[in-house]
């Protein structure tokens, strides 16, 4: 009987042995690495983590802060901390994590590693301690999610699938801008961001510290310009700032190295000066006196270059600022800088002759020349945006593309290393509307056209986070998860990208945000609509595309406002007159997010050809030649892919409706956004044709709109005439050319914005 019962619980051992061994083998496609290494092979099995094991290193006490780092996060999750030890070659005892410089092949260069994960334990090796680092966030991505929790868990099993990882990255300059100066960060949460930059093998921190609306570094030997310039009165008369004192700053530069990330400072040059300028007026061209911005937009009042005492000032900033930031590169700004005060002011004049300038642009390239003399002279290296290519560039500068790939290929083309951040892919302070995760993940920075032999300057790229319509709690939304993409972009090779691949890995990645307390934002819209207008029927089917998972999608076809309590979304909706479709997506009983408004038109101009005097600008092509009659209306988002728009010309557009048809109303929709320079036409006038050469006037139309207006405001212009019947009908809007002279942007030409001509 008892032999029975013994040789029973040894069945039942060994069927519990047999299902625990059993678990899933982890297969290249649900180990969820991001960025993608180069190579990973996956064998059957795994290895545990316990208690017991020691992390051993080899090589060199560089390496020492490692395990420290590994031993931090199994403390807080796991309870308990691995022994660490040096080792000399050849006493590496099974059963270890192992942490190896050396040994590994040259071309895995400096941030390369290689990871193999068998029985016998976890080995790293790399050429230097920031390829064990990259080694080490991969292996963290491995860990069970739990490893990145901010407090104990129980009952995990800390095993790593057996795997041979070989790893390195595509650019050697992945990086991210903060600007801290539209708001103000706190020391901490720019602390987090490196931690989630560094976990996403995420190397630069480029720090934009100096703007108009404020200065937020403390600068000994002028501390008028933190007493000052780090302090803007609101339009409420509320007061905002902080800056960073020296203390602090060294902090962060020493907290960001330990994770092989290098801060580069960003002091701003000529422009986007005006919270300096607030301390010290006389280093303008006019004297001032001057508040710190409380505007966003480009200000016209910066450095005087005629004014030795600028370059005085700008000097003694910068030794601070080399004492403070160890990296050799430093970001001088350099653009929107406008030229309307050089071009009146009789000092800056004086250089240009002096100087046998040829005009302002030239000024510039003197301003940036000659700060780049005094950075070369103190062993650093400048950066500037794109803009200092304008009048020729500084000898040894590096260009940071942002108004496109040109300034990127110009640069490489001249022999100038760049750093590209286009608008178009790594601006991360624009609406996931205009930019989202699949737009990011297709960014290719290394620009179209550009030789094989000036590839090589393309040296990286970066994601922009602007600030001005994003305080600290909002970063992490437009952040992420774009931030996944742009790290994969940056260090995966380009042959290796695949975006369903990718997209599938972020699903299994938000586990590990989440234990990370990152607030992750949408992928896409909200809610995508995808339209397709049938002629025949004269009606679309619209589809309802949620930008998350998880979220329930609800809509009204009324114009009202939708709530989880409105139609649930469960198939394609047919609409075939006129509408305005809102929509939202929910989440359980949280939500609902954004409302997605979108206006349906149903008019005789649809689908009909339309030709432009003047092109649209290709950044607003409203995604296709004929959007001003596709029925689709563009939303208050003006980058939301349906306006089209004009810079400095009118609109003037031709419909051919194919035969006559009878028609006694055109209505024109157009949208103003003041600060980004895009105004409401000035007269509107509509006309006929039959042959589409010999044109008639209909009737005329002049606006009466509050240029001044700031906020963001779409309006129809009804234009009403007796019926007509003819084949053309020729629209021209007529844009206000030049910005006009109380615009902080004077002169410089203005948009006209367009989107939808209704004809019934
Ligand atoms: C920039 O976005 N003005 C560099
Ligand atoms: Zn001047």
């Amino acid at each position: 009987m008892r032999h029975y019962f013994k040789a029973l619980l040894i069945i039942c051992l060994a069927v519990i042995t047999l299902s625990c061994s059993e678990k899933p083998v982890k297969t290249e496609s649900n180990i969820s690495i991001i960025p993608k290494p180069a190579s990973i092979q996956i064998q059957p099995g795994e290895f545990e983590i316990s208690t017991a094991m020691k992390i051993l290193y080899q090589g060199s006490d560089d390496i020492v802060d490692i395990p420290a780092f590994l031993n931090q996060k199994f403390q807080t999750a796991a309870g308990f901390q691995l022994k660490v030890e040096a080792v000399e070659n050849n006493e590496i005892p099974e059963n270890s994590i192992v942490l190896e410089l050396g040994s590994c092949p040259d071309s895995l260069g400096m941030e390369g590693y290689l990871l193999k994960v068998d029985k016998t334990g976890i080995r790293i090796n790399a050429i230097a301690a920031s390829g064990l680092f990259y080694g080490l966030q991969t292996l963290r991505q491995m860990l069970p999610a739990e490893i990145e929790s901010p407090a104990l868990v129980e009952n995990v099993n800390w095993t790593v699938p057996f795997v041979e990882i070989t790893d390195k990255p595509r650019f050697g300059w992945r990086g991210m801008l903060l600007d801290c100066c539209r708001h103000f960060m706190e020391k901490d949460f720019v602390l987090r961001y490196i931690d989630l930059l560094a976990y996403h093998k995420m190397n630069r921190l480029h720090w934009h510290l100096t703007e108009d609306q404020g200065w937020r570094i403390e600068i000994k030997q002028f501390p008028t310009l933190t007493e000052i310039g780090a302090w803007r009165t609101e339009e409420d008369g509320s007061r905002y700032g902080g800056f960073y004192t020296q203390d602090e700053i060294r902090e962060v530069v020493a907290y960001a190295k330990s994770r092989f990330i290098e801060v580069v400072p960003e002091i701003e040059l000529p422009g986007h000066s005006l919270a300096a300028l607030a301390a010290f007026p006389e280093l303008s061209c006019t004297g001032g006196p001057f508040e710190v911005g409380n505007q966003w937009g480009v200000f016209k009042d910066i450095y005087c270059a005629g004014n030795d005492k600028s370059f005085e000032f700008l000097e003694k900033v910068y030794d601070e600022i080399f004492d403070l930031f160890p990296f050799e590169y430093v970001h001088i700004g350099g653009d929107e800088a406008p030229k309307y005060r050089w071009e009146n002011c009789d000092k800056c004049q004086k250089r240009i002759k002096d100087e046998g300038l040829k005009n302002e642009h030239e000024l510039q390239s003197y301003f940036i020349t000659r700060m780049e003399k005094y950075i070369n002279a103190n062993g650093r290296k400048l950066i500037g945006w794109d803009e200092i290519l304008e009048g020729g560039l500084a000898p040894s500068a590096t260009v940071q593309s942002w108004r496109g790939f040109e300034g990127a290929k110009e640069a490489a083309e001249q022999g100038h290393d760049a750093i590209v951040s286009p608008t178009s892919h790594a601006y991360f302070d624009y609406s996931i509307e205009t930019t989202d995760l699949k737009q990011v993940y297709s960014f290719e920075p290394v620009p179209t056209g550009l030789d094989k032999e000036h590839q090589k300057h393309i040296i990286g790229g970066e994601c922009n986070m602007w600030t001005e319509r994003a305080p600290q709690e909002e970063i992490d939304d437009r952040m992420f998860p774009r931030l996944l993409a742009m790290s994969e972009v940056l260090w995966t090779d380009k042959g290796q990208r695949d975006y369903s691949d990718f997209h599938a890995r972020v699903q299994d990645h938000y586990n590990r945000l989440d234990f990370l307390g990152v607030k992750y934002g949408f992928e896409s819209m909200a809610v995508s609509v995808i339209s397709e207008y049938d002629p025949a029927s004269r009606s679309y089917t619209v589809q309802l595309i949620s930008g998350q998972k998880g979220f329930d999608l609800f809509y009204t076809l009324d114009g009202s406002e939708p709530t989880i309590h409105s139609t649930k979304y469960e198939a394609p909706i047919n609409i075939d007159k006129s509408t305005e479709l809102n929509a939202i997506a929910a989440k359980g009983e949280d939500g609902p997010i954004k409302t997605i408004n979108q206006k349906f038109t149903i008019h005789k101009a649809m689908g009909k050809k339309v030709e432009l005097e003047f092109p649209f600008s290709p950044n607003y092509d409203g995604s296709s030649p004929n959007a001003l009659v596709d029925g689709l209306c563009g939303t208050e988002n003006f980058r939301d892919g349906k306006w089209q728009g004009f810079q400095g010309n009118d609109l003037v557009a031709v419909i051919d409706l194919g035969e006559p048809a009878e028609f006694s109303k055109v209505t024109l929709s157009c949208l103003q956004s003041m600060p980004s320079w895009i105004l409401m036409p000035t007269e509107i006038t509509v006309l006929s044709s039959a042959d589409g050469v010999e044109f008639t006037e209909l009737a005329s139309l002049a606006p009466n709109v509050d240029q001044k207006r700031s906020d963001k405001f779409i309006m129809e212009f009804p234009i009403e005439f007796l019926k007509t019947s003819s084949r053309f009908i020729k629209v021209i809007a007529k844009n206000v050319g030049t910005n006009p002279d109380w615009h902080d942007a004077a002169g410089s030409a203005s948009w006209l914005f367009a989107d939808e001509i209704v004809v019934e």
